[in-house]
């Protein structure tokens, strides 16, 4: 570091520093071991993320002289005289820098939680090299981690920036469209898709539309997201980057022990610690039962939690919270407390938890709805259509394999995070990261004794959720600490605690048995054991998601699902994107692949011939619904066919399984495909709500209670707002969520959003347009408003006169007839339509290590009509990110006693830069009948795909057929073996 001047010691620890942060020469007073990252996040410069405890996902990257650093890993005391460059320096008079724009435009920011740091590093390489290559890019990006995006467009994003530098003339950035002949043979990719040269380089989505899909201008354009600017700049929108005054630091014990009882615990020591404002143990909060996953009224049963309890039952558990001055102090305390724990045994593995005479997990007495407490069976599901057992009298060929799937964690890089206060009313405002402000504020009343009218619930930028902040995790002991000492109280999960204290993805156990016909599946069963941790959450609904998704994509006639939600004394699983589907899909595909093999069938055409088809019935969908009954469902649009035709053309499928056969030595290459469904919304149950109000310059406020997580929804709910209303999306003002001022949504997950809060979006905007021409019909004296269209910000008459939008405006608010023009409007679908995709893998497996190598993953997609091409890759493009971790490294591990052995982000691997394959993106565009514009969902059926697609590329490399994910280089050498 050049430039360093003597620190000047002041009293106490304190240290005082002179630096320059941004070009602004700065003194500040820092603690002897305070971290740069506090340091500047203290000084307001609150694009500096905290994302880990020990520097591993680099989201706290600044400049340091010029060089990208993780300011978590230096102190302050010693960066005296440096030079600090953090996000905020690189706009100059609100102007942004042209890394900045190329992120914008090439959609490379989702959650925008790692972009500060992304671009960082990328103008620590743009200055030094304005040529760089593709790897290049990859390597100053591999320190910091993406969960959102698979790195594809910020790769994209940096290319373009370099251009940009080097005055490149630059066409503006989009998809690339086609239509989509009727004959896939006649259909030609352009050559780079092929992927003949083996690069990596990220290619633009590309867009097929049948002839004679309706035209649309702003639906279906990749137009910027609403949010892209602010978040490239480093703005703070999310819930920590704010600060109140008197704000007090909340902190957690947590039980060191799987299962215990606490026999006694004395907190009196933490309590006389100077600084700390208020503790609690069990002994001093209400005993309420509740369940924490965020759904619709009424939860689904057991409500098996209270706040703090007097027995634990996983390691990161609830035990105790303080509240203090500071975080140090609050922290401090919480080693002051006495804990006095009767240890129990654990049962971490699902199967035993069920044995006769295994550790009872839940043997409270005021819990109701568990179905087998003494056999630790939350849920036990049954479903059955057709005549299985007859069926199965009649196949030629029966088939039964068991599938294994990992506990998987959510790894968002903004932990859990929320802030509570009182307002100047006395009402209780949660600022917080959460997936679910509505169900939130409905959950939480009861627990800290308000009523619902007594909380608002902010919902601000979030940094990624994944499924994870559908749960209510911290806002309830923040809320108590809050109540009990009227001051506003901040509380933030390490990253240990997402591990240990948060919530995961369900590890299943499959054992599928399918008879088969004429070479046609007629009948399959499965039996599904679902680890649901130490707590019931999400158990019933995404294990009865799964059942359904599993034994629906082939869709037999005859049918049985059963299942078993169990309690290990594992941190408690719930929601994740897949959501049970991408666990029961892989069984099931991996399982017909299998067969074809076993059968001496082509692998694809024996899927083409039993997957489900436009029109079938979905056999199961009334007997099993989400958490209840569902509703009968047929599939109303598929491209399926052409996903899959499409894909096999891309990769040269059939020529590259035909050289695999004839490879030797010890690097074997593999190809291999998946089909996926998955759904859209939870049929009959999901509401989402709009509200569109019109203002004096003809723009719109539209308010609703929709999440956006990263995912890019207020931009596609915006631009259908928009289409209707015959204006750019620039003149729809977005606004999500808050619960005081956003009409309701059941919030982000199950796949509802472009869905459901997409419909009650277009159905406010056709009123708020039908208003519109009515008051434009009266100025203009015309009696009848047939005819009318909205165009270009104006209102056009059938005979051609016009009147601009801000005149209606203007007309409406101040001269004639005065009223708002406003609408809002409520929507539920009694169906959830299933998007469905084709999953194209490529591989390379070192037989002499067992390491697998992903060369290209491609994802051909059926979402309906795509909203927004970008927006819906950069979905797409995570989701496969996130799968392969899935697949390939991801797995919560523990051990006899319940201890985590990998809760960090060193020896728990997600998904780097430099690990990311070629990544290939193509839509093929459907008209839903029931979705707005056509639209169905696309963020969750992303991830289904990867793993069975890598299962039939490992086969396709070695011979073998691998049953239990991840497929770690051990797994696969002892698969090898065999
Ligand atoms: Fe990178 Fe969300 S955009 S973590």
């Amino acid at each position: 570091m050049k430039d360093r001047k003597k620190t000047t010691e002041l009293k106490g620890s304190q240290i005082e520093i002179s630096v320059t942060i941004n070009n602004q020469p700065q003194n500040l007073s820092v603690g002897k071991n305070e971290s740069l990252l506090d340091t500047l996040r203290r000084a307001s410069y609150f694009s500096v993320k905290h994302g880990c405890d020990d520097g591993t996902c680099g989201v706290c990257t600044v400049l340091l002289n010029g060089k990208p650093v993780r300011s978590c890993k230096i102190k302050a005391a010693e960066v005296n005289g440096a030079e600090i460059t953090t996000l905020e320096g690189l706009s100059q008079d609100n102007q942004v820098h042209p890394i900045q724009q190329a992120f914008i435009e090439t959609g490379a920011i989702q959650c925008g939680f790692c972009t500060p740091a992304q671009i960082l590093s990328a103008k620590a390489l743009l200055d030094r090299n304005v040529n760089p290559t593709d790897d290049e890019i990859r390597q100053v990006m591999n320190p910091i981690l993406c969960r959102c995006t698979g790195y594809i467009r910020g790769v994209d994003a940096i290319q373009r920036a370099a251009a940009m530098m080097r005055s490149e003339k630059l066409a503006p950035y989009s998809h690339v469209a086609f239509t989509l002949p009727k004959d896939i043979d006649q259909l030609a990719l352009p050559e780079a898709y092929y992927r003949k040269d083996g690069r990596r380089n990220p290619l633009p989505p590309l867009v097929f539309t049948p002839e004679g899909m309706e035209k649309t201008d702003v639906v279906g354009k990749s137009e910027i997201k609403v949010d892209a600017k602010k978040l490239a700049q480093g703005r703070p929108v999310f819930t920590d980057d704010f600060r109140l005054d008197g704000m007090l630091y909340g902190a957690l014990l947590t039980s060191p022990h799987a299962h215990a009882i606490i026999r006694k615990i004395d907190a009196s020591k933490a309590r006389a610690l100077p600084g700390v404002v208020a503790v609690f143990t069990h002994e001093d909060l209400p005993r309420v039962k509740y369940a924490t996953g965020g759904q619709s009224y009424p939860q689904p049963l057991p409500y098996d939690q209270v706040c703090l309890d007097n027995k634990v039952r996983h390691v990161g558990d609830r035990v105790a919270v303080v509240a203090a001055e500071t975080l140090e102090i609050a922290q401090q305390a919480l080693k002051l407390i006495d804990v006095e724990y009767e240890v129990l045994p654990p049962v971490v593995d699902p199967e035993e938890a069920m044995l006769e005479g295994a550790p009872v997990i839940h043997d409270e007495t005021d819990t109701v709805g568990i179905h087998d407490a003494a056999h630790n069976i939350v849920h036990h599901i049954e479903a059955e259509v057709g005549d299985v057992d007859q069926a199965f009298k009649d196949a030629d060929f029966i088939y039964e394999g068991e599938y294994r799937t990992p506990k998987q964690q959510h790894v968002h890089l903004e932990m859990h995070v929320c802030i509570t206060y009182l307002d100047e009313d006395d009402r209780l405002v949660v600022r917080t990261s959460t997936q679910v402000p509505f169900h939130l504020r409905r959950m939480l009343a009861p627990l800290i004794n308000l009523p619902v009218k007594k909380i608002r619930v902010i919902k601000p930028r979030i940094g990624g959720g994944f499924g994870n902040k559908q749960e209510m995790i911290l806002e309830d002991l923040c809320a108590h600490l809050t109540m009990k000492t009227g001051r506003p109280v901040r509380m933030e999960y390490t990253r240990t605690q997402e591990f240990t204290s948060s919530r995961s993805r369900h590890a299943n156990i499959m054992r599928y048995k399918v008879g088969v016909k004429d070479e046609k599946v007629t009948v399959a069963d499965l039996y599904l054991i679902g680890d649901t941790g130490a707590y019931g959450c999400h158990g019933l609904t995404v294990n009865m998601v799964g059942g359904f998704k599993g034994l629906t994509l082939y869709n037999p006639p005859n049918a049985r699902f059963k299942c078993d939600v169990v309690y290990t004394n594992t941190p408690p699983a719930g929601a994740f994107r897949g959501y049970g589907a991408m666990q029961c899909e892989y069984g099931i595909e991996v399982m017909m692949a299998e067969i074809a093999e076993k059968l001496g069938l082509d692998e694809v055409e024996f899927k083409r011939n039993n997957w489900i088809k436009l029109g079938e019935n979905m056999h199961l969908s009334k007997a099993l619904g989400e958490g209840r009954e569902g509703t009968e469902q047929s599939l109303m649009s598929t491209a399926m066919e052409q996903c899959v035709d499409i894909g096999l053309k891309a990769t040269d499928f059939h020529a590259k399984r035909q050289a695999n056969r004839q490879q030797s030595g010890y690097l074997r290459r593999g190809i291999g495909m998946a089909v996926m469904i998955h759904g859209s919304g939870i049929a009959g149950l999901d509401m989402g709500a709009a509200t569109l109000k019109m203002n004096d310059d003809g723009s719109f406020n539209l308010l609703i209670g929709a999440t956006d997580l990263g995912t890019g929804s207020d931009t596609i709910l915006g631009q259908m707002a928009a289409e209707v209303l015959g204006i750019p999306l620039e003149d729809i003002i977005v606004y999500s969520s808050d619960t005081d001022f956003t009409p309701f949504d059941k919030g982000a997950y199950a796949s509802s959003t472009t869905y459901v809060s997409g419909g009650a979006v277009r159905k406010a905007a056709l009123e708020v347009k039908q208003q519109i021409i009515d008051h434009a019909a009266l100025m203009l004296g015309v009696l009848k408003t047939d005819g009318f269209k909205l165009e270009n910000r104006q209102v056009i008459a059938p005979d051609g006169r016009t009147v601009s939008l801000q005149d209606v405006a203007l007309s409406s608010l101040h001269q004639l007839d005065q009223h708002q023009i406003m609408a809002t409007a409520s929507n539920i679908s009694p169906v959830s339509p299933p998007p469905t995709a084709a999953q194209f893998a490529e591989i390379t497996v070192n037989t002499k290590t067992g390491k697998i190598n992903v060369d290209r993953l491609l994802m051909v997609v059926d979402c309906g009509r795509v909203i927004n091409p970008i927006t819906a890759a950069g979905q797409v493009e995570g989701g496969m990110s996130q799968a392969m971790g899935f697949a390939l490294t991801e797995e919560m591990l523990f051990d006899q006693d319940g201890q985590p052995l990998n809760p960090d982000l060193i020896k728990y691997h997600i998904p780097r830069a430099m690990e990311m394959p070629a990544t290939d993106v193509i839509f093929v565009q459907t008209s839903e009948p029931t979705g707005p514009f056509g639209a169905k969902s696309v963020s969750e059926i992303a991830i289904d795909g990867v793993a069975p697609a890598i299962a039939s590329a490992i086969h396709d490399a070695t011979g073998v057929w691998m049953r239990t994910l991840p497929y770690t280089p051990e797994r696969v050498m002892q698969a090898l073996q065999k």
